[in-house]
């Protein structure tokens, strides 16, 4: 029998104190004895307890969901350079500004991912972006990962960078009014998935996500399956059921509080080269199938990334998903399926801002009427249904 006592030192933060006391039988004999034996125990309340739920509950919450423009530079180079931009930070500033300013965004979007650079940046006019985020009711979130490295020992997979600084770096994001994190490291299937490979991401997601905690952001937990394949969609869903069930056990090996994470899943499709495409509603099935089999419902949200579907599929089917009743709020966290027409329309002219920005408005309404189950995609343009797949995406 144990008994556990647990003595707060300090509210800021949990801390690693308590006591257990155990009754040792010795022998055979009903002869017991009491040590005290000191047993590390992590507080389970810090200050920020209640804070991270309530942030969790504001972005998960009704008809809302989460612009991702997190891209590293190199990513975000990719982006400008597709409609002809140099990739300098004034050009990086000014699109993200067209994003963060676009006037009616907090109606759709609750969450705003950004990459360290535009968390410390303002507008041309002087307004920190956080700020402008602010007055739309949106919450600040930051891209903490370092990126992905190759991983010694698998099968040409890889791991994600970041834990080394990240409580310091993490303390930096919360003053500056980060308020919620992301973490995004990736599984491939045609490479395997080892189970080194696995257990590498499921480990380094829930370290990420105590340490978050802990500073007080919202860990957004985001193992990326990757579209990249020929597989059906019955061996996405064995890599994903495999994938999820490994990230909770070490989430909570770490003490993590779910009502104060959100998760950033793939949706279960077949690989982006199988021969057969499949419809929103298999994979709302397959996707919601996996998802509570694995997936608590403590767990305030559900936000999916697009993973290179395009703009339609990507909120059909989410819409699909959002038919019945879901233990969690099951919405979106999309980069590309909320960029790609912004893009398009703005060409990086000025005169066509307003018009760009109202081509975001447009996706992320359609988006949170997906979440809501409303959405049709009648009178849809072909660009958005065109999709931006690339092979072993970097972010
Ligand atoms: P996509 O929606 O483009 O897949 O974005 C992935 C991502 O991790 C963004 O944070």
């Amino acid at each position: 029998m144990a008994s556990t006592g647990l003595v707060k030192l300090n509210g800021a933060s949990s801390q690693w104190l308590g006591q257990q006391s155990f009754n040792s039988h010795v022998g055979s004999s009903t002869l017991f004895t009491t040590r005290r034996v000191s047993m590390p125990i992590r507080a389970t309340s810090s200050s920020y307890t209640d804070e991270l739920v309530k942030t969790a509950k504001i972005i998960a919450s009704p008809g809302r969901g989460i612009l991702a423009i997190d891209e590293s530079n190199a990513t975000c180079g990719k982006r400008l350079a597709s409609i002809g931009l140099d990739n300098t930070e004034e050009n990086r500033q000014i699109y993200r500004q067209l994003l963060l300013t676009t006037p009616g965004l907090g109606e759709y979007i609750s969450g705003a991912i950004m990459f360290e650079e535009t968390l410390y940046q303002s507008t041309t006019d002087g307004k920190k972006f956080v700020d402008c985020l602010r007055d739309e009711n949106i919450v600040p979130g930051i891209k903490v990962d370092k990126g992905l490295s190759p991983l010694p020992g698998s099968y040409n997979e890889s791991w994600c960078q970041g834990l080394d600084g990240l409580a310091s770096r993490s303390a930096e994001y919360y003053k500056q009014g980060a308020r919620f994190a992301k973490w995004r490291t990736v599984v491939s299937i045609p490479c395997g998935p080892s189970a080194l490979a696995v257990k590498e991401a499921a480990w380094g997601l829930a370290r990420y996500a105590a340490i978050s905690q802990d500073s007080g952001l919202v860990p957004i937990v985001e193992p990326e399956i990757l579209l990249d394949g020929d597989h059906p969609i019955e061996r996405t869903l064995d890599v994903a059921e495999r994938v999820w069930s490994e990230v909770f056990y070490y989430l909570a090996q770490n003490n993590v509080m779910f009502e104060g994470i959100l998760l950033k899943p793939s949706m279960v499709t077949p690989g982006a080269e199988y021969k057969e495409k499949a419809s929103p509603e298999t994979i709302a099935k397959f996707t919601l199938q996996m998802l509570r089999r694995r997936v608590p419902p403590a767990v305030a949200g559900i936000m999916f990334l697009s993973g290179g579907q395009s703009e339609v599929e990507a909120t059909l089917n989410l819409n699909a998903m959002n038919q019945s009743p879901n233990p969690w709020h099951v919405s979106f966290s999309y980069a590309r399926a909320l960029q790609n027409s912004v893009l398009k329309t703005w060409k990086g002219r000025p005169w066509n801002v307003e018009a760009a920005q109202k081509a975001l408005l447009a996706r992320a309404k359609a988006n949170s009427l997906a979440q809501l189950g409303r959405y049709s995609d009648e009178g849809e343009s072909d660009e958005a249904q065109t999709g931006m797949f690339v092979k072993g995406y970097t972010y």
